[in-house]
């Protein structure tokens, strides 16, 4: 960590008389505690954050990483965001502090200038500035830490090719669009019931995340890319209904969308749980899922806790999991194994489902349905990476 900015940091915890790992809280644009959501991030709080002991220099090899989450609020993250403060805290080499954009673009920028100002060694980027990707990694590489995109569109060539301290660390998008899409094309093919205006083709309504954001446009194109592979005619009903990964959101959108096309509707794809959950609960409001011949697939990604729930249910067809788990110890690894002077790669990742291209590090889904859903678990205090 540079200097300057280590004293700075250390006389800010001396005069708080709290612990480093706080600037959780202190650097966020609106900080929050971990979200408790989906009953799985039980655990710990903005107080676990540091790895380090309380006003102690970092040990000799460790470093800081500044983390700009997107959304404390969101299910996912608030998952991924709680197993990499257990990772920090169990490990100690690198010394976690996280901010929350809520959402916001301005506030992801003044996140990250913050993170800038205290010299952190990693700034750790849930990027939803989508427009402005390479100006960040100017920046990046002008203040001269590492830089790593998390679950977000990863850099282009170009900049990757400018700086080596640059990496992502992503899912790929194309897997869970693909997951859903094969998954409905199956049920379609196998109910003919489904084709409930008996039009011949899949209506389907299209439940987005954040506009431009790399999953939700890759996973709504693959999706129903699927479909039209597997030779079913598609219609798309409501057009771009962006519910930026919200299931409150996506309850109202849906509801409002039952008013004109209850009997139209064949199928809901959601790219994300959160999101499908809402739909089902507008669905379940608006009569479905309560008898005979009232079902609709409903399709999302993530593997949440409630939205295993949902398949258990009957009410969600198919999921993709997405582990934060994963995502979390693959951010960790790539900080720990640069910290050291190693190199990333596949073997060096060593983690399953992660693979390593150049500076880009990728993790596979794997399709959850009734069939495979109690194997679909993951343990946020698992902190082995
Ligand atoms: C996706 C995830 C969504 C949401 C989003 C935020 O990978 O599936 O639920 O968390 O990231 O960037």
């Amino acid at each position: 960590m540079k200097k300057k900015a280590l004293a700075l940091l250390l006389g800010i915890c001396m005069i708080t008389m709290t612990a480093c790992g706080s600037t959780s809280s202190q650097t966020s644009g609106e900080a929050s505690a971990p979200a408790a959501q989906d009953g799985a991030a039980e655990e710990g709080g903005a107080d676990d954050v540091s790895g380090a002991e309380e006003d102690q220099a970092p040990a000799a090899g460790s470093a800081v990483a500044g983390v700009v989450w997107y959304n404390f609020a969101d299910t996912f993250i608030s998952n991924a965001r709680q197993t990499l403060i257990n990772i920090g805290a169990a490990d100690g080499t690198i010394t976690i502090t996280d901010a929350d954009s809520t959402n916001d673009v301005s506030t992801q920028t003044s996140n990250m200038n913050n993170f800038f100002t205290q010299g952190v060694d990693y700034l750790v980027l849930n990027n939803i500035n989508t427009g402005a990707i390479s100006e960040i990694c100017d920046q990046i590489q002008a203040e001269g830490c590492y830089g790593i995109f998390a679950n977000t569109d990863t850099p282009s060539d170009e900049d990757f090719a400018k700086n080596d301290k640059l990496y992502s660390v992503s899912s790929v998008a194309t897997q869970s669009g693909t997951i859903m899409g094969e998954a409905l094309a199956q049920y379609w093919q196998e109910h003919p019931e489904a084709d409930r205006n008996g039009n011949g083709k899949l209506d389907y309504v299209m439940l987005l995340g954040i506009q431009g954001h790399y999953d939700t446009t890759v996973r709504s194109q693959y999706s129903v890319q699927a479909l039209e592979d597997a030779g079913i005619e598609v219609n798309n009903i409501g057009g771009e209904i962006i519910c930026d990964y919200s299931r409150a959101t996506a309850q109202e959108k849906v509801a409002a969308l039952l008013a004109n096309y209850s009997d139209e509707i064949d199928a809901v794809i959601a790219c994300n749980d959160d999101m499908a959950l809402g739909a089902i609960e507008a669905l379940k409001a608006g009569g479905f899922f309560s008898g005979d011949d009232t079902y609709l697939p409903v399709c999302g990604v993530d593997a949440t806790v409630n939205g295993c729930q949902a398949i258990k249910d009957g009410t969600m067809l198919v999921t993709a999991l997405n582990n934060p788990v994963m995502l979390a110890k693959s951010i960790y690894k790539v900080m720990y194994l640069t910290n050291s002077g190693q190199e990333v790669t596949t073997e060096s990742m060593g983690l399953e489902g992660v693979s390593v291209e150049g500076h880009r590090v990728w993790l596979d889904y794997s399709p959850v349905t009734k069939d495979n859903v109690d194997q679909a678990t993951y343990d946020i205090n698992d902190t082995a990476f």
